[in-house]
């Protein structure tokens, strides 16, 4: 890779230090309009300026991905907009722990890829709009794509966030899928969430420079996006990703965010096979077969004894969080309020054909309530065989997520190394495992109460979203919330993965908690 700062020499004189390659040009833009369409149906002209593929580190590896775009609405239907206290969206997009890139985006909505309902790629720098709450893909990427399947709900958020007058920033990020010419991984664990953390460093070293307040940010990602922004919550300032941020000549400044929006987080990697059968253990797969039952059980005993040692407590008093009561805590806590607000807001006749069809569904008193059971019947097949995350065969994508050197995937949990069936000599995770996973793992952080993190959470799961176990958001908003933060935590009704149904409250919260 080569330095940043040859792109500015125009402009600059000719000498400079790698750090100077890290100042925000505030003239470098590009004013654009857009569209956007408020959840109520209004339409707002936003301008807006609009500054492309800034490279956010003095030594990138590779400037395709570490680079990020910024746009900052100016005047919205017709009235000018003061950003110079505005809350900074930090949108990533990540999708399937895959390489995101925003160099290529001719506005606001960086991954560009018009999935689901409202987030389109402007036309030619043109116009671009936000649709009411379109649904993200519901499909994992393919093993090569660099694209972002969860387009439709970032840009969702993206759109709404310029129309509200706040800053938008998009990161890009090495994933998983990396290679150079001597065959060397160079984006797998933990090369996202190093990228995104030296993305908001460039921010903050800016401050000044950059408009918005930045001590404001709030990040957003979906799924394997959803995950990093987890992670980014919980990590700020964490010593942890220090070397490596050096590495890549992050800026010299904090990473800390102020608040954290993750949808469907697909995180707590080195658990989730057994909260996976935990949760979807006897559900079928979509070709009607029961997965591998006695897998599925030792899963389900190794999830147990480690929700016991997160001695976690509920939202609302719950109480302990266990493997025995989560099913009972999941159905009152987040399920029947899902379901009760989603009947509510249907006008009758609805309502009624809606509970014709789904018997398992007792409506009294304005309220939902049904059993655990009946619910995973509700949902049927679920989308991942077992293990759902450490493939015996190495083929999951959180398998690539793990490789180092030449090597494309690796185990990353003890019991599938053991039980590997590609062959391996070693029937052990490697040496460097256990601090990649650290890493990667927002838990890692939250159970060490890191100072640095995030105090504000808004975590959102669709009820059919069968791509992880229910337990990992509601976990991951359980220890923020017994660390005394702000946890807004619901559960979409019959959606699937990389829902996003409420991008309007989203938006107003981020006002709320910031302001
Ligand atoms: C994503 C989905 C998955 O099922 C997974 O294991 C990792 C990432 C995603 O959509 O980003």
């Amino acid at each position: 890779g080569g330095f940043a700062l040859s792109a500015n020499a125009s402009t600059e004189t000719a000498s400079r230090s790698a750090d100077d390659s890290l100042v925000f040009d505030p003239e470098g833009y590009t004013q654009l309009t857009a569209t956007v369409t408020d959840t109520d149906g209004t339409e707002h002209e936003v301008k807006y300026r609009f500054w492309k593929a800034i490279t956010y580190v003095s030594k990138p590896v590779d400037e395709k991905y570490q680079s990020l775009n910024v746009s900052v609405p100016v005047e919205i239907d017709g009235k000018a907009v003061d950003v110079s206290n505005a809350p900074i969206l930090f949108a990533n997009t990540v999708g399937g722990y895959l390489p995101s890139t925003v160099t290529e985006a001719t506005g606001v909505g960086a991954s560009g890829l018009p999935v689901g309902g409202g987030g389109g790629a402007p036309a030619g720098g043109g116009t671009t709009s936000a649709g009411p709450a379109p649904s993200a893909s519901s499909s994992a990427p393919g093993a090569n794509e660099n694209t972002n399947a969860n387009g439709g709900a970032l840009n969702t958020n993206q759109y709404l966030a310029l129309g509200a007058g706040y800053v938008v920033v998009e990161p890009g990020a090495r994933g998983r899928t990396l290679k150079d010419s001597s065959g060397e991984y160079y984006g797998t664990a933990p090369a996202v969430i190093v990228d995104l953390k030296a993305a908001v460093r460039y921010v903050r070293a800016n401050k000044g420079r950059i408009p918005g307040n930045v001590d404001r940010i709030v990040s957003a990602g979906t799924s394997a996006g959803g995950a990093v922004s987890a992670l980014l919550g919980a990590s700020g300032d964490s010593k942890i990703y220090d070397k490596y941020l050096k590495e890549i000549g992050a800026a010299d400044a904090s990473d800390a965010i102020f608040a954290t929006g993750a949808w469907c987080p697909i995180t707590d990697l080195e658990h989730a096979d057994g909260a996976y059968e935990w949760n979807w253990g006897t559900n079928k797969l979509k070709a009607g077969d029961q997965v591998d039952q006695t897998v599925s059980k030792a899963l389900q005993a190794q999830f147990a004894e480690y929700q016991a040692s997160l001695k976690l407590k509920g939202l609302n008093r719950f109480g302990l969080l266990t493997a025995r009561n989560y099913d009972e805590y999941l159905v009152k806590q987040y399920l029947e309020p899902s379901a009760t607000k989603y009947l509510t807001a249907l006008p009758d006749s609805d309502r009624e054909t809606y509970l014709a069809k789904n018997t398992f569904i007792t409506w009294s008193g304005g309220k939902a309530t049904f059993s655990w059971a009946d619910f995973l019947t509700h949902v049927g097949a679920r989308k991942k065989t077992v293990p759902a995350f450490d493939a015996f065969d190495l083929s999951a994508g959180e398998n690539n997520e793990f490789g180092a050197g030449t090597t494309e995937s690796r185990h990353f949990t003890a019991y599938s190394a053991k039980n590997d069936s590609t062959g391996l000599n070693s029937k052990r995770v490697a040496s460097d495992i256990p601090e990649k996973l650290n890493l990667l793992n927002p838990m890692f952080h939250l159970e060490r109460r890191n100072p640095g993190r995030s105090k504000h959470w808004w975590i959102r799961l669709g009820t059919n979203d069968t791509d992880t176990s229910h337990v990992v958001s509601a976990n991951l908003a359980a220890a923020a919330k017994g660390l005394g933060d702000e946890v807004n935590h619901l559960y979409y009704w019959d959606q699937g993965h990389g829902a996003n149904t409420d991008p309007g409250d989203f938006i107003t919260w981020i006002a709320k908690v910031t302001g």
